[in-house]
């Protein structure tokens, strides 16, 4: 048997990373004027970099493809400048990143649209909410994409790969996951078309192909992840058959080539065992990297990778109040707690000012 550990570096197709550690995307809601980056977020990634690899917060590819307030976007001059300062300060300290790249679908609301409704699969309101200027509102209404409709947001999935890779980064995930656009399409909960995007598992399963083979395309397979979240209820979704549904995609994805598949484990940010579903036949189909995630800490990643479970492991929560995360993880060290009320949007407090061991203990 081998005896791997997490700190070990590991061969992500070409690229290298420094351990197993992966930083989960997490939307903080501090883009600035024009949704460009801030220079407080290239010093957040780069207080990071010690993760072997870093996936950013969610990152538009189009105006309509918001749906919070002030999440940053990657489809204007500005925003790809701003973000070639977070991927200059991460390689700085020897760290990779890539950018999660996202279309809400129906989890937005006007304000954020200028007036216009947010699209999706099917015009079925999601049951959630979204956060605009003035706090938490419910998603608005909203309507049916047509079928000529299409063929632009794959492109602006395409155009933003392009422009990441001119921002320096190491490759894109495709934001499959967590009730937005791609698995608003995939799940019968959110998708009644009666066109060649809905209505058999295969039909559901096409936008988020076609999106991850033109990113792959554009920018190569190997650079090419995806996140997906077969069982995950968030933003209001459901899926009667998942199981049927993600072999199907995974099956698919494995002949794209690409470089790993993300996998939400569970309800994301909730309990793992929300509803009965097989991982291992997902990590079966896929012959790259499988990085799990939702709610592991040291032990259960170390048992999940010696069980071969899992290539890499991703940590959301923790690395929002842990810049050295590794470090931490490595010496066994305690965690520091996430103050709630700096989650989302403000400045530095809570988002750059979480110490370091060496700091903590004045080092
Ligand atoms: C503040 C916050 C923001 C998040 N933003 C994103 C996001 O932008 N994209 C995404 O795919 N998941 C997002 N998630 C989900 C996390 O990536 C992760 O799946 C979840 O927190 C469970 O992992 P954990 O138990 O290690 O925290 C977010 C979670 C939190 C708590």
């Amino acid at each position: 048997m081998t005896n791997k550990t997490l700190f070990e570096p590991y061969a992500l197709g070409p690229i290298t990373l420094s351990n197993r550690v992966v930083m989960a995307p997490l939307t903080r809601n501090r883009a600035g004027e024009g949704l460009v980056p801030s220079e407080l977020a290239a010093e957040y990634y780069g207080q990071r970099a010690s993760a072997g690899l870093i996936i950013t917060e969610a990152t538009q590819v189009s105006r309509q493809a918001q749906g919070y307030q002030d999440t940053p976007g990657l489809y204007t001059p500005e925003q790809i400048a701003g973000w070639q300062k977070v991927t200059d300060a991460v390689h700085a300290r020897g760290g990779r990143i890539f950018v999660q790249l996202w279309h809400v679908g129906r989890v937005s609301h006007i304000d954020l649209l200028g007036g216009d409704a947010p699209v999706a699969p099917s015009a079925i309101r999601a049951a959630t909410k979204t956060f605009v200027s003035n706090g938490f509102a419910d998603v608005s209404e909203p309507r049916a994409l047509a079928f000529e409709e299409l063929p632009g947001i794959i492109n602006d999935f395409r155009q933003a790969a392009a422009n990441a890779i001119k921002a320096g980064f190491d490759g894109v995930e495709v934001h499959g996951a967590n009730g937005y656009l791609l698995e608003q399409f995939a799940k019968d909960g959110a998708n009644v078309r009666t066109d060649a995007y809905g209505g058999s598992v295969e039909n559901r399963a096409r936008l988020m192909l076609e999106v991850t083979a033109a990113v792959a395309e554009e920018i190569g397979a190997e650079r090419t992840g995806i996140r997906i979240s077969p069982v995950s209820p968030a933003n209001g979704i459901s899926a009667s058959d998942p199981q049927a549904q993600y072999d199907f995609i995974v099956d698919k994805l494995d002949t794209l080539g690409i470089a790993y598949i993300h996998v939400v484990e569970g309800a994301t940010g909730g309990p793992r065992d929300v509803a009965p579903f097989d991982y291992s036949s997902l990590r079966r189909r896929f012959s790259k990297t499988y990085i799990a995630n939702n709610g592991y800490d040291l032990e259960l990643a170390t048992s999940q990778l010696a069980d071969g479970k899992a290539d890499l492991f991703a940590f959301g929560k923790p690395f929002i109040a842990n810049p050295d995360l590794v470090a931490r993880l490595q010496g066994g060290a305690p965690l520091n707690q996430i103050d709630p009320a700096t989650i989302y949007g403000g400045g530095a407090a809570g988002y750059t000012d979480y110490p370091t061991l060496a700091e903590a203990s004045g080092n």
